[in-house]
């Protein structure tokens, strides 16, 4: 093992995400790292201290260590093979056909690393995969003629978006999923600086450990999907969910965070870790999780539908012909990320009914612009809802809390918020003479 006084030499496969933000944290953490891709553009802009997607903190990271020359990056197989002896795979595993998790990336890497091991090391995945892909990988790594002392170990990755900085240098716990006591020790010297400051480091199987990362998204979304199940209920009976979710979080046991009603859940991970999930267990035959999943997914895709009707209904019936504006695309505040978000798909779905959608995001528009061209974009939030018949909440950004709404209400067309987030000052825009509306409240 190859320890520096600086501490351990390891190699990062994949800088997406995961892994630049995985590499620019393993850096700070006092290792010697060399990160690689095949995407050599990627690799490009990271050598020049770019980072390509919005994530506070992480450039200026990324900057300090490509000055300390702790943090390089390659394209090149080879050179990763010779750098260290621990090497962390932080491939993407995408959502693939009937929702199962596509693990062409992760094969394709260690397909690609392999040939380029030489005696004694530790392959260590992070994505997160389904139940039982670790010991399939090690068990291919440990055929090949050679490399019999390699050995394989999961360590997954519980960073949120707009914190992963944050949540890489000090998570709330490390999870070792280990074959050896030996790959365990190499796992927390890799996190020594976080293990001495405190943090719980949890040793376990490996099929226990990625079961950690998926059970702990399923939980989340389980979770935000219940306060919607009960924002429907609330509007049923004339409730009011977010009094209910106030209530309900007093209580240590259930907790107040995750109970946000609104649009729900969207993003890179949870929609696509639970079908993930549940395609694993219906293979398991376990149908009672599978159907729990099933379950969290379309209530989840309901709340959509309802703020496109709640729109329809403020709009005086039909959308057709009427200007809609919307505030925010990404899929959540902090973030320029729209994959699967609840805005874009929501604006889909007024723009089919014939609504003419202008949108504002703080970061997202580049994003949301490749993936839906169709909407208008605007720059501003005085000149998104200029004119506008309806306008949306749909990404609780910290600057739409911040909008004074009687200023607005000069250039807006009609004075009807939708609040499909649910956390806008309501007294506030109604003493500016506003109709709030918003899920979970007849
Ligand atoms: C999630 C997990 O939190 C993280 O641990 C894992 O590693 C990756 O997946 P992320 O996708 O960054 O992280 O977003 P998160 O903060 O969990 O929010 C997910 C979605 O749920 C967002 O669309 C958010 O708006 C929504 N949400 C969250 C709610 O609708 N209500 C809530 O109470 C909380």
């Amino acid at each position: 093992m190859s320890v520096t006084p600086k501490g351990l030499r390891l190699t990062v496969v994949g800088t997406g995400y995961l892994g630049l933000t995985h590499a620019v944290c393993m850096a700070d953490l006092g290792h010697e790292v060399l990160a690689m891709d095949v995407d050599e553009e990627k690799i490009a802009k990271a050598m020049r201290g770019e980072v390509p997607f919005f994530e506070p903190g992480l450039e200026p990271l990324l900057h300090k260590h490509l000055d300390s020359g702790r943090l390089r990056f390659t394209s090149s197989y080879d050179q990763v093979g010779l750098f260290g002896d621990l090497h962390f795979l932080c491939v993407g595993t995408p959502q693939g056909a009937g929702g199962a998790a596509d693990l062409k990336y992760l094969h394709a890497a260690v397909e690609g690393l392999t040939p380029h091991l030489t005696g004694r090391c530790l392959v260590v995945g992070k994505s997160t995969v389904p139940v039982g892909t670790a010991r399939q990988v090690a068990e291919r790594v440990r055929a090949v003629p050679g490399l019999e002392q390699v050995e394989l170990a999961w360590n997954p990755e519980f960073l949120r978006e707009g914190r992963a900085v944050q949540d890489s240098l000090s998570p709330d716990r490390l999870v070792f999923g280990v074959c050896s006591p030996w790959a365990e020790v190499m796992l927390r010297q890799a996190y020594a600086r976080p293990l001495a400051a405190g943090v719980p480091g949890l040793a376990m199987d490996l099929e226990t450990a990625e079961l950690v990362k998926v059970a702990a998204n399923a939980f989340l979304a389980t979770k935000i999907s219940f306060i919607n199940a009960m924002a429907e209920v609330c509007e049923a009976v004339g409730a009011d969910v977010l009094q209910l979710a106030e209530a309900l979080g007093h209580d240590e046991r259930i907790g107040r965070r995750f109970l946000a009603p609104g649009l729900g859940f969207g993003g890179g991970c949870l929609p696509k870790d639970i079908r993930a999930f549940g395609a694993v267990a219906r293979q398991l035959e376990i149908g009672s999780v599978a159907d729990l999943l099933g379950c969290v997914d379309a209530i989840n895709m309901g709340r959509r539908a309802r703020v496109v009707e709640l729109t329809r209904e403020a709009a005086g019936g039909s959308l057709a012909g009427r200007r809609v504006a919307v505030l925010g695309l990404a899929f959540k505040p902090d973030s320029d990320d729209v994959r699967e978000s609840p805005s874009l798909d929501v604006c889909d779905r007024l723009t089919r009914e014939g609504a003419v959608v202008t949108a504002h995001d703080p970061v997202a528009i580049p994003n949301a612009a490749r993936i839906s061209p169709v909407l208008r974009y605007a720059d501003s939030v005085p000149a998104t809802v200029a004119g506008a018949d309806v306008v949306l909440h749909l990404t609780e950004w910290a600057d739409y809390r911040a909008i004074d709404p009687a200023a607005l209400a000069t250039v807006v067309g009609q004075q009807t918020i939708v609040d499909a987030r649910c956390t806008l000052d309501t007294q506030l825009w109604q003493a500016a003479n506003w109709t709030v509306v918003r899920p979970g409240r007849r």
